[in-house]
C-alpha cells in the first residue's frame, strides 16, 4: 500500500488540534503543532508535509508568517488556512500570499475531507507535470532555442542526433544567430553536461594572450606570467570546449590546436609536462571557413577536424515564419522583468517585424523588443511603438517598389521577395548584379519584380501604419 499523505496540523489550541487529528487520522498520517516555530521545527526535522493546515491567529508568528516560510522553503506542501468566522479579507490575503484555500471555523468536517482530498490531488498534478517537463528537457535540452521554421527543425535534429557523440561541431552563422546558444545546447544534451562548458573568444585576443588562454602558462613563461596559470583547455576537462570565432585564431597557434586535436595532449606555455585533456570541441564562426582555407587563411587539416559535423544557422530574414515566436518569447521575458503587462502586437507590427531585413539577426530581434517593451505604455504594441530604424527600413525598402503587399506576409512567396528585395537593395538597384548574385536571370528578376507592381497596383489594402 502507498504510504499515507502527511498532515501537519498547527492551531494553539488544544482542542482544534485534537479534534482536527481525529478528523483526518482515519485517512491521513497527522502531526501536530502548538505554534508555528514548533511547525517549522517539525519540518527542518525532515517531517514531509504533503498538507499543512494551519490557524491563521496565533500567538507568535501567526499563520501568514508561516504559510510565507513554508511556500519559499517546502514547495512540495500544500497550505490550507484556517480562519475565525468573519476575518475574509485576511483569507483573501492568505490566498494572495500562495494558499491553496481556507477554511472558516467552526470547520464542517466535510468540507474539510473534500477541501484536503482536493488539495491533494491537485498537489499530485503539479507533481506529475514537473516530473514530465524534467523528462521532457532531459529528452530535448533545446528549450531555449525558439524555431519552427524547417531551416530550424534541421538545426534541433543534428542536435539531437550529434549531441550525445564526442563528434567535433563547427556551427556556422552571421552573427547573432544563435551560435552559441546551440552550442550550449549540445553541451546540456551530452554525456558531458555534469563537466564544465568554458568558452573562449579567439578574436578577442592577441596570438601571444590566446595560446596563454588555451594552453596556460608556467610561472615566468613570459614578462608578467607571475604564477602558474590553468588554460582553457586544463578547465574544460571532462566537459566541453567553445572556441568561438574560431576563423581568426592565428596560423601558429592553428598548428598548436591541431596537435590537442589529434593527440589530446599538450604543454603550457614555458613548460614541459605533458598534460592530457578529455574534451569535446565545438567550434563556431560567423565566417565562410571554407573560403578561409581556400585563400590560406585557415588550415584545412584543422577544418577537417573541426567540422566533423556542421550546422549552418540560416539568417533570421531566411526564416522570417520564426520571427512572430521569437517575438512573443522576448516580449514576455522582458515584460517579466520590468514588471510591465503587455498582451501583445497588433498584426500591422507583426507585419513591420516580419517585412525587416534583420541584420543583426536574433539578437537585434531580441533588442528590439527590450526597447519596445521598456518604452510601450499600452497594453498592446503598435506599429508606432515599432523602433524608427526598422520602419524606415521597411518603408525604404518597400519604396523601390511601392508598397508591400501586407497578405503576402509569411509566405513562400513573401520569403522570396523579401530576399529579392535585399539583394537589389545591397546592390544599390543594380538589377544585373542583383540577378548575378540571386542565381536567376535577369529576365526572370524584370518579371518578378512586374509582378510584384502589378499586385501592388491590383490595390491590395494598404496597412496604414506602415506610412507612420
Ligand atoms: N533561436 C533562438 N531562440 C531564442 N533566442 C535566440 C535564438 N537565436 C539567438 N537567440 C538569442 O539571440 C542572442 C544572440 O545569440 P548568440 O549569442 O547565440 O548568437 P551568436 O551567433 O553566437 O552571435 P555572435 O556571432 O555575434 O557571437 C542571444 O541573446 C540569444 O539568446
Ligand atoms: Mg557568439
Amino acid at each position: 500500500m502507498a504510504d499515507r499523505p502527511v498532515i501537519l496540523v498547527v492551531d494553539d489550541d488544544k482542542n482544534t488540534r485534537d479534534g482536527l487529528q481525529r478528523a483526518l487520522q482515519r485517512h491521513y498520517d497527522v502531526v501536530t503543532a502548538e505554534s508555528s516555530d514548533a511547525a517549522l521545527a517539525l519540518l527542518a526535522g525532515g517531517t514531509e508535509a504533503d498538507v499543512l493546515l494551519s490557524d491563521l491567529r496565533m500567538p507568535g508568528a501567526d499563520g501568514l508568517s508561516l504559510l510565507r516560510r513554508v511556500n519559499a522553503q517546502y514547495p512540495r506542501t500544500v497550505c490550507i488556512l484556517l480562519t475565525a468566522y468573519g476575518s475574509v479579507e485576511t483569507a483573501v490575503e492568505a490566498m494572495k500570499q500562495g494558499a491553496y484555500d481556507f477554511l472558516t471555523k467552526p470547520i464542517n468536517l466535510d468540507h474539510l475531507d473534500m477541501l484536503v482530498a482536493r488539495a491533494l490531488k491537485s498537489r499530485d498534478l503539479e507533481k506529475k507535470v514537473e516530473t514530465l517537463e524534467s523528462q521532457l528537457n532531459e529528452k530535448f535540452g533545446m528549450e531555449s532555442i525558439i524555431g519552427e521554421s524547417s531551416a530550424m527543425r534541421q538545426v534541433f535534429e543534428i542536435i539531437r542526433q550529434t549531441a550525445p557523440t564526442q563528434a567535433s561541431v563547427l556551427i556556422q552563422g552571421a552573427s547573432g544567430t544563435g551560435k552559441e546558444l546551440v552550442a550550449q545546447a549540445i553541451h546540456r544534451l551530452s554525456t558531458r553536461s555534469k563537466g564544465p562548458f568554458v568558452a573562449v573568444h579567439c578574436a578577442a585576443l592577441s596570438p601571444t594572450l590566446l595560446e596563454s588562454e588555451l594552453f596556460g602558462h608556467e610561472k615566468g613563461a613570459f614578462t608578467g606570467a607571475t604564477a602558474q596559470r590553468k588554460g582553457r583547455f586544463e578547465m574544460a576537462d571532462g566537459g566541453t570546449l567553445f572556441l568561438d570565432e574560431v576563423s581568426e585564431i592565428d596560423p601558429s597557434i592553428q598548428v598548436k590546436l591541431l596537435r590537442v586535436l589529434e593527440e589530446r595532449t599538450f604543454e603550457r606555455v614555458g613548460g614541459e609536462e605533458t598534460i592530457e585533456t578529455d574534451i569535446r570541441l565545438i567550434a563556431a564562426t560567423n565566417r565562410d571557413l571554407r573560403a578561409y582555407v581556400k585563400e590560406g587563411k585557415f588550415r584545412e587539416d584543422l577544418f577537417f577536424r573541426l567540422n566533423v559535423v556542421d550546422i549552418l544557422l540560416p539568417p533570421l530574414s531566411e526564416r522570417a515564419g520564426d520571427i512572430p515566436l521569437l517575438t512573443d518569447r522576448f516580449l514576455k521575458e522582458y515584460c517579466g522583468r520590468n514588471g510591465k503587462r503587455i498582451e501583445g502586437l497588433t498584426p500591422d507590427a507583426v507585419n513591420l517585424l516580419t517585412a525587416y531585413s534583420w541584420p543583426g539577426n536574433v539578437r537585434e530581434l531580441r533588442n528590439a523588443v527590450e526597447k519596445m517593451v521598456v518604452l510601450s505604455r499600452s497594453e498592446r504594441l503598435t506599429a508606432r511603438d515599432v523602433p524608427a530604424n526598422i520602419r524606415d527600413a521597411v518603408r525604404g525598402h518597400a519604396g523601390i517598389l511601392g508598397r508591400v503587399p501586407a497578405l503576402m506576409t509569411g509566405s513562400l512567396a513573401d520569403t522570396e521577395r523579401r530576399k529579392i528585395m535585399a539583394v537589389l537593395e545591397k546592390n544599390g538597384g543594380n538589377r544585373t548584379r542583383a540577378a548575378d548574385e540571386l542565381g536567376i536571370s535577369r529576365r526572370t528578376l524584370h518579371r518578378k519584380l512586374r509582378e510584384y507592381r502589378e499586385l501592388q497596383a491590383d490595390g491590395v489594402p494598404a496597412d496604414e501604419e506602415l506610412r507612420t
